[in-house]
């Protein structure tokens, strides 16, 4: 289904290419093996230098990892020293007592205490450096509000034409690089989570939050490089934890300005009469009542149309995404959801949501059943091709082609993450 064609063999290559840099960061970290071997699957990649969160933390981890070495030959040279010198063949005697020297106590106390001051002092800074928010650098305000198993993404400064605000489920697109005065175009983020805790992790462009209900996390992130990233829930909460992804697309200034331009200006297509699409739109928005089949609408909202609920992910233009149920599938760049592999797959989550993805709350629509907070519930019926009118009308969704970000920018792939590596 991807376009990525990552194996481990594939990863090892990946490494090699790496500048010392990002071997010494990934190395001495131990942390290259979480990012896994993930056949044919985006995997989350750690010390990325284009983001200047990620550069914040390189520069403290160099000096704190310089300083651990330090200590640490200067101990094993002075045991290596002590155990030659005073060996008990050369000196049989009773070794020499010094119990009260002052200058030895100060001196043992006194190193300790100055580099934990010192490491102290470097964390601060660093904080102070990764955590504020600076307005005149914020190009982009996105709420991302975590749900079980979704994300949501707001922009909460952009009202759009047909009313609300604008937003977009598991794929949450955000501006790259630097204003004219060289300062990095931030994203301001709010993480909301809408039951259980859950955790934003999308380690490219820098930090991660956990999402804790009742309570908000704000703070700010960059990258450099246009590109598109993964992200995850990186909190255990519950049965499709690992099936909570979402694509960061970052664009460069100008294709992000036509996004959010088409996307304020965005109204949902009207179906022809008689087409799959008004089948469908029909049946999104008034279910089927005689089998119990819900309407989509009383959970989704489609931005421009009737159908305007915050419960479930927002749909408003599904047509252009190239994930499904919070990036457990992904269609082809060019051809969506019309490649037939990709078109099945949005068939079976449209029939039986829950079979395919433990613990979705979105109600099966082949009668099966499924639980809700612990209770079994039966879902409605619709027919197969009831199914595929519901489909074609999700598909029909699309922004306008300029505004289509999938476009815009190359998946992204480790290889090129540091200055000098292939791009
Ligand atoms: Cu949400 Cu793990």
């Amino acid at each position: 289904m991807l376009n990525t064609k990552r194996t481990c063999t594939g990863r090892a290559k990946g490494l090699r290419a790496r500048g010392r840099r990002g071997l010494a960061l990934t190395g001495l970290l131990g942390l290259g093996l979480l990012t896994g071997c993930q056949p044919a699957q985006q995997t989350l990649t750690i010390g990325d230098l284009a983001s200047r969160y990620n550069v914040a933390m390189w520069e403290l981890s160099i000096v704190a990892i310089a300083l651990s070495i330090i200590i640490f030959l200067g101990v094993s040279a002075l045991l290596f020293y002590t155990v030659f010198r005073f060996r008990e063949d050369k000196n049989p005697d009773e070794a020499q007592q010094f119990h009260g020297n002052d200058k030895l106590e100060v001196v043992l106390v006194g190193f300790p205490v100055v580099i934990v001051l010192l490491l102290s002092v470097l964390s601060v800074r660093t904080m102070a450096q990764t955590t504020p928010v600076v307005e005149e650098n914020v190009g982009s305000e996105i709420t991302a509000l975590a749900k079980q198993f979704w994300w949501n993404f707001t922009y909460t400064d952009t009202e759009s034409a047909a009313g609300g605000l604008v937003a977009n489920g598991n794929e949450m697109i955000m501006p790259a690089g630097r204003s004219e005065s060289g300062d990095p175009i931030d994203t301001k983020l709010t993480l909301q989570a809408g039951d259980v805790i859950h955790e934003f992790w999308a380690p490219n462009i820098g930090a991660q939050r956990q999402a804790i209900p009742g309570s908000e996390k704000v703070w700010t992130v960059h990258t450099d490089r246009p590109a598109v990233y993964q992200g995850n829930c990186n909190y255990l909460c519950g049965a499709s934890h690992a099936n909570m992804r979402y694509k960061v697309i970052a664009l460069d200034p100008t294709d992000y300005a036509t996004f959010i331009s088409a996307a304020q200006n965005y109204v949902a297509p009207e179906p022809a009469p008689g087409s799959a699409e008004e089948r469908g739109y029909n049946l999104f928005m008034n279910g089927k009542a005689e089998t119990g089949a819900v309407a989509c609408a009383a959970c989704h909202r489609v931005q421009g149309t009737p159908a305007n609920s915050p419960v479930g992910p927002d749909l408003s233009f599904f047509g252009t995404r190239r994930t499904l149920g919070a990036g457990m599938w992904e269609a082809p760049l060019e051809q969506g959801w019309d490649d037939p592999q990709a078109n099945q797959h949005l068939i079976n989550w449209l029939t039986n949501s829950p079979g395919v993805k433990p613990g979705s709350l979105m109600p099966p629509y082949d009668g099966s059943t499924y639980q809700v907070n612990g209770q079994e519930q039966k879902g409605g019926v619709l027919t197969a091709e009831e199914i595929s009118d519901v489909a074609a009308y999700l598909k029909s969704l699309q922004l306008p082609e300029e505004a289509n970000y999938w476009q815009k920018v190359e998946r992204f792939n480790s290889e090129s993450i540091l200055p000098g590596g292939p791009q």
